[in-house]
């Protein structure tokens, strides 16, 4: 804001006043002390002309003493009134006339003496008043005033003029200018002022103007250059944010903990991951050290890495066990050596992965390696067990036989059977375990099947366990065999009340569950869908992390000798397992036990099902046809021949395929049927059935096998056989399916020890 200032032609036109009215002041004063002396002198002439006049014109009534003309000259002038005093006096005093009139003013004064022929005979005194030159002196002075009054207002009036004329338009043009030039216009040229040294001055703000325009210019280019570079530059550092973010964003959503520490342990920073592990708000992870968020001997640990990174310069890979509100978890961690320009280390950086569900999945698979292996070797050990046990079976059957119709004590002999019968029921589950076994798959309601094995255990239980059951609203609805169903409720249930011996309650429960892609992820062998869970909680004694890590394990028992087989679990697994379902354990010493099996639920399990086959009683009777028999055992090879002739057939041996396929060959009209073992040296039984039946294909064989699995029965049934039988097989089932397999009657037979499958022909 500019300052209140006193205005240019203000004060041009005060100081051009003031000028004109000291010089007119003083020219008037000046004319006016001239005039009044003049008149002065000009009265004062008057007064001695008029005092000459009256001596000269007396000296004749003054010589002559002549009062009268005297007096009428006295008379006369005193008509004048500017005549205040007229003496006129003789030497002799004869004459002395004197006239006197007073008018407030003052006088002049003359005296002159009146002569005659040079004598002095009177004298005469004239005063003449000065009021006439007072009167003129105050007029004159009046008029000076009004004239300089006059010359004064004339003066301002034609200032004006002057000063629009003269300052205003010139001062406007150059306002106009400065105006434009502010305004930025500087090519805008006002004409010439007509004055000089405006022009001159326009002249310079010309100069001035061409001046700022080329700084203005430069600045321009400057600013733009300027803004260029700012928006470059902010750029640059939006660009510096987002790759700032984007590394945030990589940190913080990758699923390891991200860290960077100081050479002194001190931590600078920690991802979203960090924080969450460790509970610490991100403005805090900063000066944080390991001895704030670990244990001593954990702290030791990792500043011992810490320090080895540091000597070696080099990154080091570690596993770090890290116990967080109760849970402890495996990381897998890479701590590496931040280094500058110079090669110097001036921090740590580390990334660590949780492994702990995949250590657990490697234990659980390590586990499930471990109870396949076994299986495999049980299995193994089943066939030739059963081998054996037929070969043991059959001459006892065979005695049996011989000794039909004699009064001889047969009792050993039928405790020999009893407890061979035992020992395949051993196998029988040890061949359950490792899924070698054949089952019969059912549409049931699992609800039911439980209730009915609930209702076994509760009179095998002793009364001081109370056994409880919550089932589910809808029906459990799985396909499943029955028998081996209730067998696992039945086996679960005997180890529970064994932890149980001081009493307790069983709670078994089931309901209809589905399982997740997220439950499963954790469960390898799980695969998500519906599912019946059957829970079987028990309030004994519970189990130790190592019992925990084996009770599936064939064998294995904590029950004395005699009192545990280590079956049971085992049997369950495989009974499960082969069910496609998933079994799980959780229990801690004293504080009971749950075990959760899930098994697909009818949606799920439909597509398992096989057809439900009927049962039908074959009734035995004799035959004279030959048969091929095929074992690589020699003792079953003699079991069979000896039975079969027993029965009037004729029988031909071969030891594996390839001698099969030979004798077959040779004698293809005579042989009638082919009993063939599978698990032969050679070409195998599966590709001995294959050959026999792509080159003969009217040839009959009955498939006797230790592996009674379903998939190996339907893949031989495939392949044409006629018909299969579980090994070891009662001499007399063998007897039967042979006869109907002869008429052409087959079907499926299930006996108490023995299972015997065939499609119908
Ligand atoms: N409900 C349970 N409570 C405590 N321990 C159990 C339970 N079920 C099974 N076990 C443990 O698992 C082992 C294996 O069980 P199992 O396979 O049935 O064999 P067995 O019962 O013949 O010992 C048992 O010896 C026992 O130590
Ligand atoms: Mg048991």
């Amino acid at each position: 804001m500019l300052k209140r200032s006193k205005k240019l032609s203000a004060d041009l036109s005060t100081a051009l006043v003031i000028c004109v009215a000291l010089v007119s002041a003083f020219i008037i004063a000046f004319n006016y002390y001239y005039r009044s002396q003049e008149s002065w002198k000009r009265l004062e002439r008057t007064a001695e002309d008029y005092t000459a006049y009256l001596g000269a014109a007396l000296v004749f009534p003054v010589w002559n003493l002549n009062r009268k003309a005297v007096s009428e000259l006295v008379q006369f002038h005193s008509i004048n009134k500017e005549i205040v005093l007229l003496e006129i006096t003789d030497t002799t005093r004869t004459i002395n006339h004197r006239h006197s009139v007073a008018n407030g003013y003052s006088s002049i004064i003359r005296k002159t003496a009146i002569k005659h022929q040079d004598h002095n005979i009177g004298e005469v005194v004239v005063g003449l008043s000065t009021r006439s030159y007072y009167q003129a002196n105050r007029r004159l002075l009046i008029n000076s005033i009004v004239m300089v009054i006059g010359i004064i207002v004339t003066i301002i009036a034609i200032n004006g003029i002057i000063l629009k004329r003269l300052l205003y338009k010139p001062f406007y043009t150059l306002q106009k200018r400065i105006d434009d030039i502010s305004n930025g216009d500087y090519d805008n040229i006002q004409p010439n002022s007509g004055y000089r040294e405006l022009d001159q001055i326009c002249l310079k703000f010309e100069e001035m103007a061409a001046r700022i325009k080329t700084r203005e210019q430069h600045l321009k280019n400057t600013s733009t250059l300027l803004r260029e570079e700012i928006s470059d530059r902010k750029k640059a550092q939006e660009e510096l944010k987002s790759n700032e973010q984007k590394l945030q964003n990589i940190l913080d959503f990758a699923p390891p903990v991200i860290y960077l520490k100081d050479l002194h342990g001190k931590y600078i920073m920690g991802n979203k991951q960090f924080e969450h592990i460790y509970q610490v708000p991100r403005d805090q992870i900063a000066g944080l050290d390991d001895r704030q968020l670990h244990d001593g001997d954990t702290y030791r640990i990792i500043r011992a890495g810490d320090d080895r990174i540091i000597d070696t310069g080099t990154h080091i890979e570690v596993e770090e066990k890290i116990e967080r509100n109760g849970k402890a978890k495996t990381y897998s961690t890479i701590k590496f050596p931040l280094k500058n320009t110079g090669g110097e280390i001036y921090a740590i950086g580390g990334i660590s992965t949780d492994i702990t569900v995949n250590r657990h999945l490697e234990s659980q698979l390590r586990q499930a390696q471990k109870l396949e292996a076994i299986g495999t070797l049980a299995s193994g050990v089943a066939h030739d067990f059963n081998n054996i046990l037929q070969a043991i079976s059959g001459y006892i059957e065979l005695m049996l036989l011989q000794e039909k119709g004699r009064a001889v004590n047969k009792q050993p002999l039928n405790q020999m059977q009893s407890a061979i019968d035992r020992a395949a029921d051993l196998i029988r589950r040890l061949l359950i375990f490792s899924r070698k076994s054949d089952v019969k798959l059912k549409l049931l309601d699992l609800n039911n099947t439980i209730s009915h094995a609930m209702g076994l255990l509760e009179r095998t239980l002793p009364k001081m366990i109370q056994i409880r059951k919550d089932f589910s609203a809808c029906p459990a609805t799985v396909y499943a065999d029955p028998v081996q169903m209730e067998q696992v409720l039945m086996n679960m249930g005997v180890n529970a009340g064994d932890a149980m011996p001081d009493g307790g309650t069983l709670t078994i429960r089931t309901a209809n569950v589905t399982l997740t892609e997220e439950f499963c992820r954790p469960r390898p062998e799980t695969t998500p869908g519906d599912y019946v869970l059957i829970e079987i909680d028990d309030t004994g004694a519970g189990m130790d992390q190592d019992t925990l890590q084996r009770v599936f394990e064939p064998f294995f028992t904590t029950k004395g000798i005699g009192k545990g087989t280590g079956l049971g679990l085992a049997t369950v697994y495989g009974i499960v397992k082969h069910l496609r379902g998933h079994i799980s354990c959780n229990s801690r010493p004293g504080m009971g036990t749950n075990f959760k099996l899930y098994i697909p639920s009818i949606s799920s399990a439909k597509n398992m099902a096989e057809n439900e086959n009927v049962c039908k009683r074959i009734p035995i009777s004799k035959g004279n046809e030959r048969i091929l028999v095929v074992d690589d055992e020699e003792t079953v090879r003699e079991i069979a021949e000896n039975a079969l002739n027993k029965f009037g057939y004729t029988v031909t041996t071969a030891e594996n395929g390839e001698q099969a396929i030979e004798t077959y060959k040779g004698m293809r009209n005579a042989i009638d049927l082919v009993i063939l073992d599978l698990g032969m040296p050679g070409m195998g039984g599966l590709k001995c059935l294959k050959a026999l039946i792509d080159l003969y294909p009217q040839v009959k064989v009955l498939i006797a096998s230790g592996y009674g699995q379903s998939d190996t029965i339907s893949k031989s049934l495939e392949f044409g056989a006629a018909a299969f039988i579980k090994k070891p097989y009662h001499i007399l089932d063998l007897g039967k399916i042979v006869r109907n397999l002869l008429d052409g009657t087959a079907g499926v037979c299930e006996t108490d020890n023995l299972h015997l499958a065939s499609k119908a022909s």
